[in-house]
């Protein structure tokens, strides 16, 4: 039976210039600071990471990035690198998330040589994947899913599973900013960690598959966090729109934590 350390990761996204993210980090580190049994990330943008990389050194928060690219140098204008990432302590990256593949026409191929590319680096994939509302309405959510793991996964062997992290992140939970926005059901979610975890199992074997973290993310909050965190098969969480304010996450990691 699987039975592992639940991860509660804030993806912060476009939000929170320097002072305010430090500030956020400052806040967040005396909130969190007897959490034991849950690993908690913060994932700010680019701009802010060294700066909160900083401020959480010697705490129990760990740094991650939204993005990068899978080269370690180069003409890529706009772009950073994972050994940037590296470089100001990062541990975690956030890649093919939903608004990267919808917004800047991410596919699974350059996913996939970002998933290598981290893994070879030595940056832990927190790697994304999930269905959109027009494809769960025609019933896809099972196809969308493991043609986005099979694809995403390429070349990916069972060993360095143990550093890859999975975020069911269903498009339609998504809260896009909207406070008020419907999360996928406690059962919808644990439904889609069972397929992911079974089709795991599928491409690897199924001791893989047990020991690897699946996380939900859309529209978590202080509200549903319990409810989410108890189902079967679900990990931890990676949260959006509530990961801005330090003391509603601070409730989320606490829900993690029982
Ligand atoms: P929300 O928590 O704002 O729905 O965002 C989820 C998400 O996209 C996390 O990566």
């Amino acid at each position: 039976m699987h039975q592992m350390k639940k991860l509660i990761a804030a993806n912060w996204k476009m939000n929170k210039a320097v002072p305010e993210a430090v500030s956020a980090a400052e806040e967040l580190k005396k909130l969190v600071k007897n959490a034991k049994n849950a690993e908690v990330v913060v994932c700010p943008p680019f701009t802010a990471l060294e700066a909160v990389g900083k401020e959480l050194k010697k705490s129990n928060i760990k740094l991650g990035a939204q993005n990068m690219h899978f080269e370690g140098s180069g003409a890529y204008t706009g772009d950073i690198s994972p050994l940037m990432l590296k470089s100001i302590g990062c541990e975690y990256v956030i890649l093919g998330h939903s608004e990267r593949r919808e917004f800047f026409k991410e596919d699974d191929m350059l996913i996939n040589k970002k998933v290598a590319s981290a893994l070879s680096h030595k940056l832990k994939p927190i790697l994304c994947v999930g269905e959109n509302l027009e494809e769960r309405n025609r019933h896809w959510t099972q196809e969308v899913l493991e043609k986005q793991l099979n694809n995403c996964l390429q070349n990916v062997t069972k060993k360095q599973m143990k550093n890859v992290t999975i975020a069911y992140e269903p498009v339609w939970a998504i809260s896009r900013g909207d406070p008020n926005h419907k999360a996928a059901t406690s059962k919808d979610a644990e439904e889609g960690h069972a397929l992911i975890r079974n089709f795991l199992s599928i491409i690897f074997d199924r001791k893989t598959a047990e020991n690897t973290r699946i996380i939900y993310g859309g529209s978590m909050k202080p509200e549903n966090a319990k409810d989410l965190l108890s189902r079967k098969g679900i990990d931890g969480g990676l949260v959006g729109n509530a990961s801005l304010n330090a003391k509603s996450f601070a409730e989320i990691v606490k829900a993690a934590e029982n």
